[in-house]
Order: C-alpha cells, then sequence, then structure tokens
C-alpha cells in the first residue's frame, strides 16, 4: 500500500490521500471577492483528485492583502462567493480549506503582471498604509510600515477570528493560519522584524506571544472536529534570525493550543536571506518539526513526482505532502501520482466513459 493514497485523519476529518493543495496566490479578486476564476482554479484540483485544496492567502482586512487582487474574508459578499467554491470542492469528496492571513509589510504590494510590479502601490495610486510590528520596510522598494499599538493588535487578534468565523460560515473545513513567508504574525516571530520593546517584542517568548493568541482565540472558535493548521517560515535563512531550535520551541507552543498540523515552509523575512532552492530542500525542517515537536507536519517544496512524495512519507518526514506549482502545471497531479504508483482512485463519474 502506497503512503501516499493512505488515509489520515485529524480530529474527525478524514483526507482521502495525502496529497493537497498549496496555497497560492491568484491576484485576480475584487475587492477581496473570489470569482469564477477561484472556482474553475480550485475547484480543478479537487476534480483532480487532491485530498484537500486550500485557498490562497485569504486577508482578514482590506489592509491585510499583498495586493488589490487578494481574496478576502471580512464581509458577507466574500462569504457566499466561498460558499459556492467550497461547496463544488465538497462535491469532488475533496476538503476545502483556507489560508488565514495578513500581509504586515509586505501589504499594498502591485499584482505580479503589472509592468511596474517591483515597485509598491502607493497610497496615491490605491494602496494602504501597511501595518507591522516595528516601523521597519521589508526593502527599498515597500512601503514604510506604521508600528502597531497594542490596540492595533487587539484589533487585527479580533479580525482574525472574525475571519475563521466567517471562513466556516463560506463553509471551510480546514482553517490554515498563515504565520510564514515574512506576513505579519511571521514579522512579529522573526528578531529581524520585530524589534517592539513591549509584552510583543524582545524575547523569543515575547515575539511568539501575538501569533500563538491569534492561534489559539482561533482553535476557540474553529469546531473541535475539523483540524487547524499553521503555515511557519521554519528558518529566515539569515544569520541572526529566526531559526529551526525557535521553530521547535514555537511548534510546541502552537500544539498546546490546539494547533493540529504544522505546513513547515521557510523564507520570507529577509530579501538578503540565501536560500538553497532544490528538491526537498525544506523537508528537513518538516522531519525535525515532526520529531522534536511531536505534532504532524506538512513537507512543502519542489516536490513534483509521486515517488518523490512517497518517500517523504516513508521515511517518516511528513504526514501530508503540499503541492504548489506543480499543481498549477497539472490540475490533475494526484490522479497522475496515483497511475504513477499503480492505485486506483475514484474519478469523477462524469469521466468514467474516459
Ligand atoms: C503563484 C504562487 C502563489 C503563492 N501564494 C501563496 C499563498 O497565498 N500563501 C502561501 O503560504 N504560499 C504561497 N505560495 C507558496 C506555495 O504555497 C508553495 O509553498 C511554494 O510554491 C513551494 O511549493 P512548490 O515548489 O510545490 O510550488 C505561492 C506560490 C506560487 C507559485
Amino acid at each position: 500500500m502506497n503512503q501516499l493514497f493512505s488515509s489520515f485523519v485529524l480530529r474527525e476529518l478524514k483526507f482521502k490521500n495525502r496529497i493537497v493543495v498549496s496555497p497560492m496566490c491568484q491576484y485576480s479578486a475584487t475587492e477581496g471577492v473570489p470569482n469564477a476564476w477561484h472556482l474553475v482554479h480550485l475547484g480543478s484540483r479537487a476534480v483532480g483528485g487532491a485530498a484537500a485544496v486550500i485557498c490562497e492567502a485569504t486577508s482578514v482586512s482590506p489592509e491585510g492583502r499583498i495586493s488589490p487582487g487578494d481574496t478576502g474574508i471580512w464581509n458577507e459578499i466574500q462569504i457566499s462567493a466561498f460558499l459556492e467554491i467550497t461547496e463544488f470542492i465538497k462535491m469532488q469528496n475533496c476538503i476545502p480549506g483556507i489560508q488565514i492571513a495578513h500581509a504586515g509589510r509586505k501589504a499594498s504590494t502591485r499584482i505580479p503582471w503589472d509592468p511596474k510590479k517591483t515597485q509598491a502601490l502607493t497610497v496615491e495610486e490605491g494602496g494602504w498604509t501597511t501595518l507591522a510590528p516595528s516601523a521597519v520596510p521589508f526593502d527599498a522598494n515597500s512601503l514604510m510600515p506604521k508600528e502597531m499599538t497594542e490596540k492595533e493588535i487587539q484589533e487585527v487578534l479580533a479580525q482574525f477570528v472574525q475571519a475563521a468565523k466567517n471562513a466556516l460560515q463560506a463553509g471551510f473545513q480546514l482553517a490554515e493560519i498563515h504565520m510564514a513567508h515574512g506576513y505579519l504574525l511571521n514579522e512579529f516571530l522573526s528578531p529581524l522584524s520585530n524589534l517592539r520593546t513591549d509584552q510583543f517584542g524582545g524575547s523569543l517568548e515575547k515575539r511568539m506571544r501575538f501569533p500563538l493568541l491569534v492561534a489559539s482565540e482561533i482553535r476557540k472558535v474553529w469546531p473541535a472536529i475539523w483540524p487547524v493548521f499553521a503555515r511557519i517560515s521554519a528558518t529566515d535563512w539569515v544569520e541572526g534570525g529566526w531559526t529551526l531550535q525557535d521553530s521547535i520551541i514555537f511548534c510546541k507552543e502552537l500544539k498546546k493550543v490546539g494547533i493540529d498540523l504544522i505546513d513547515c515552509s521557510t523564507g520570507g523575512s529577509s530579501p538578503n536571506a540565501k536560500i538553497p532552492s532544490a528538491p526537498n530542500y525544506q523537508v528537513p525542517f518538516s522531519e525535525s518539526i515532526r520529531k522534536e515537536s511531536q505534532i504532524a507536519t506538512g513537507a512543502v517544496g519542489l516536490i513534483t513526482e509521486a515517488q518523490q512524495a512517497e518517500d517523504i512519507l516513508r521515511q517518516g518526514q511528513a504526514d501530508i505532502i503540499l503541492v504548489g506549482r506543480q499543481f498549477l502545471r497539472d490540475p490533475y497531479f494526484a490522479s497522475h501520482a496515483a497511475r504513477t504508483l499503480n492505485e486506483t482512485i475514484n474519478r469523477p463519474k462524469q469521466y468514467g466513459r474516459s
């Protein structure tokens, strides 16, 4: 029996196999509302056999969007637009997941196919003031963020909780909190972006405080039968930045507040990071966190082949495999992986004659 096509249960949610579509921004929403593009994009990957599809980084507020094309989950229009998508995903016996996010100092950017994409979107051009733990921009092209007051921290906490409640109303069964890639919660964790001297900055314990609060408050409103994931950047890849050892401590704390699985990514806090990108390059982080923090993990990053994914699971390096770009190339990656590993999986009835 292949591990990749074995089922996996977290709380009372059953993943029919171990393949999950990694969250990927489509920069195609208007005022945070997903549309036919999102339905077809996410829906095709559900038809293609993935156990779960995690919708792109979806913001808790207008200011938390990376770009004006990001999806959001702060209002009723967004909830009903997402409901149509989650219903379709569930009809494919696939789990609808949502990545709940706030982009912090990396917000107010242009969409990638804008010719001026490297320059931030200024307030005059329809951008907005960005928020961060400290008034330190990400790079020379980013806007100067506003250092959040304690009141603003509490407001954003409330926005995360409301976003989770809205996501439930929108039909999602799996929530992933975005704590990676140099966005707001990652900015609190990393000593490169958090220079605060109050209860939310300084020691590791204080830098973890806000992300842990978000995790524990979301866990309280998410149904006990369904899991909550956290995506982290397990290292900043920068001397003096966040490390794997910090991640191991943090993930133990995330486990205590009820987080079920750590989606192990890396990087994003610093433009100076030296990232040794290669197949499986992030897998050792998943393996260490799984063993040392005693929590389920997901491996992600340059995993493109069925056997490669199978080997990661067999070696006990992860519990699930998240696949990003290979799913952009091939929406049927999961079905094709099944064929490669000689597995039979249920395909849509409509395609039975193929
Ligand atoms: C177009 C695109 C959009 C992405 N958007 C997100 C996102 O919304 N949230 C996130 O955590 N990661 C995002 N990522 C990162 C992917 O989820 C994934 O972690 C990364 O691409 C590495 O996996 P891969 O090699 O399988 O693509 C994005 C990647 C791509 C290519």
